[in-house]
């Protein structure tokens, strides 16, 4: 994945994305959605996975037909909105692996703080693809990657559901060698550090707390 930020700009995504964002989505239908976007996002990020070929015999004659070359996928969930995106993407990929990272922000020093690290072995051997809805200021994302780095992670891309022009550049600063997958590039980021327009806060909508 040589480009640093795809913007999948398909109709449907597009459309479930607009009935996202709308304030006066339900929950249940929010989450819904979430699911639905998710697996059209997976289907670009994995787009470059490498393929082999498989003798097989189709009821007509033996073929060398193609399959993903077996290198191992991990989904990484960035705590804990990205929870939100893995059902999806299990279902599109049921073989993959599923990591979490937990990180909050330290009041004082406004650095992130780990509180939870559980990953897949072989993280080396594996395409890594951590996922988080919102890329805001990008300071959790590219400490979560630096992270992943350490624990051995060497191919690691991310998808998010929006990005703000901060949290790409932040990525991009950190991690020039993780393409990140996202269905639109917002505006900004407002005083509060939310996405504008934005969708509000991805974990609230998805998990219906305030
Ligand atoms: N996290 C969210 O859930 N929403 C934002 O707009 C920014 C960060």
């Amino acid at each position: 994945m040589p480009q640093h930020l795809t913007v999948v700009t398909h109709p449907l995504i597009q459309h479930k994305l607009t009935l996202m964002r709308d304030k006066d989505t339900s929950t249940a239908v929010f989450r819904q959605l979430l699911r639905e976007i998710s697996q059209l996002l997976a289907y670009e990020i994995t787009r470059d996975l490498p393929m082999t070929t498989v003798r097989i015999e189709t009821p007509l004659q033996p073929m060398d037909a193609p399959t993903l070359a077996g290198r191992k996928l991990a989904l990484i969930s960035i705590l804990r909105a990205g929870n939100g995106l893995l059902d999806g993407m299990l279902e599109l990929i049921p073989s993959a692996r599923v990591g979490f990272v937990g990180l909050y922000r330290d009041e004082k020093t406004l650095e992130p703080v780990e509180y939870y690290f559980k990953v897949p072995d072989l993280l080396d051997e594996r395409v890594v693809i951590a996922v988080d809805p919102m890329l805001a200021t990008g300071n959790s994302s590219a400490a979560a990657v630096t992270r992943l780095k350490q624990a051995g992670a060497t191919d690691i891309r991310f998808l998010c559901l929006l990005a703000a022009p901060e949290g790409v550049a932040r990525m991009k600063d950190a991690h020039p060698d993780v393409p990140i997958v996202t269905a639109a590039l917002d505006e900004r980021l407002n005083e509060k550090g939310y996405i504008v327009p934005g969708l509000g806060d991805a974990g609230d909508r998805m998990f219906g707390t305030k």
